[in-house]
């Protein structure tokens, strides 16, 4: 296990009911943001709920937060901050709001174009004003994290940036806005979290004994309740879980002390910005394509997650891989997720493209060990029709 510093500050308020109590998270007196999406928070009456929970504060809306948040809108968020000098942003909705929510953040106080903060992957970024969260969407994690991953059109770019300073304060995780959640929606929460904990997970052994059970702990509890929920998404105990579930995967515990790969999220990412493909899909899609690649690289860490997750026990060691990612590709399946890129419309003339986009973007050296190449990539692409 490698030395490491832990430290989340987001404090996580968790339950039915909770979003009353955000008035004691927010400084009484501040100029608030609220933002939100395409409409799903007016719809469902969360964003009701929430203004009526600041009744006395003097609250600004900016809606139309898009999914895979772009600079273009976003950049109109900023003006408004500054604007009306709003000094706390609540968030509304899914990883898309909350991301775009921490960009506004981080923009509003920087000096100069705030896309440089993606060109700087969020490097030397210390400064943002206060967010908070209201989830209506568990699966990116970006509720309890300090990443955001933001769109720019113009450029056909989807990149991300990290920085302590866009931590939200506090989140409000109510499994029953979940409820409406189109099956799609509840699928793709599902696969992002799952894919998440294998990009910190399924690398290499490093005697981190609880990490691993951590992270297998949510991959049983993902592969055990995903299916259920689509069968009863008003099942509160099965939403509840889930919802833990994706903030786990990806507020920092099951990283520390480990190496982290992530190259099949940078891929998906290129493919996002380039087809419009939703991000989950783009890693149910890839995932078991990169796996089979890169298998000897994670052959300890694979027979660790065949065994522990799925029960394989019996074969040579290539069968017991080859069934793992198996298994893999058809929980995605049971998940309703497309497994190949071919389903996405997508054919191997679009390889290239996809290769140029990773090398503009200077995802050349990916995974944990960065020797993804787009030699790597163009292997596993290939095995994606
Ligand atoms: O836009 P609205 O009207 O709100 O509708 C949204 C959107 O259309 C809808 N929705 C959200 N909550 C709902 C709801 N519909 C009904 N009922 C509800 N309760 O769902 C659609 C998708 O929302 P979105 O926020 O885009 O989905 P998700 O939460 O999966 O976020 C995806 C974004 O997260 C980024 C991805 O790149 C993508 O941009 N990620 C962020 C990460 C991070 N910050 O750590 C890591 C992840 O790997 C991921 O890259
Ligand atoms: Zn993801």
């Amino acid at each position: 296990m490698d030395n490491f510093i832990f430290e989340n500050p987001t404090k996580i308020i968790f339950g039915k009911g909770q979003i009353a109590r955000i008035s004691k998270e927010i400084p009484a007196g501040a100029k608030v943001l609220i933002t939100y999406g395409g409409g799903s928070a007016k719809r469902t009456g969360v964003l009701d709920e929430v203004k009526a929970a600041l009744e006395g504060y003097e609250l600004t809306e900016f809606g139309g937060i898009e999914p895979n948040p772009s600079y273009e809108t976003l950049m109109k968020a900023i003006e408004l901050v500054h604007k009306n000098q709003i000094d706390f942003l609540l968030a509304v909705g899914g990883g898309s709001v909350i991301d775009g929510t921490k960009f506004i953040a981080a923009g509003a106080v920087y000096e100069g174009d705030p896309w440089e903060i993606l060109l700087r992957r969020g490097r030397g970024i210390n400064k943002a004003l206060p967010l908070g969260v209201v989830l209506t969407l568990p699966a990116a994690g970006s509720e309890s994290n300090p990443r955001a991953v933001i769109s720019r059109k113009s450029m056909n770019a989807k990149l991300s940036f990290y920085s302590t300073a866009v931590f939200p304060r506090f989140a409000v995780l109510d499994p029953t806005k979940t409820y409406t959640l189109p099956k799609q929606q509840i699928s793709n929460g599902v696969v992002d979290a799952f894919m998440h904990v294998f990009e910190q997970y399924l690398t290499v052994p490093m005697e981190a004994r609880l990490q691993d059970r951590f992270a297998e702990g949510i991959l049983h509890t993902l592969i055990e309740l995903g299916p259920v929920a689509l069968e009863d998404p008003e099942n509160y105990d099965v939403r509840a879980n889930l919802m833990l579930c994706a903030t786990m995967a990806l507020n920092g515990l099951i990283a520390a002390g480990v190496p982290q790969d992530w190259s099949t999220h940078m891929v998906g990412h290129e493919l996002t910005a380039l087809y419009g493909i939703e991000h989950a899909a783009t890693l149910a899609a890839l995932a078991p394509a990169m796996l089979t690649v890169l298998k000897d690289k994670k052959r300890a860490k694979l027979l660790q997650y065949g065994e522990r997750i799925w029960g394989i026990t019996e074969g040579s060691e290539e069968e017991r891989i080859a069934q793992a990612i198996a298994k893999t590709k058809e929980f995605f399946e049971i998940m309703q997720m497309k497994t190949n890129l071919r389903d996405h419309g997508l054919t191997p003339d679009n390889i290239p493209e996809i290769l140029d986009s990773l090398r503009a973007h200077d995802m050349v050296r990916l995974g944990e060990h960065q020797d993804v190449t787009p030699e790597v990539v163009r292997q596993a692409l290939e095995l994606c029709f």
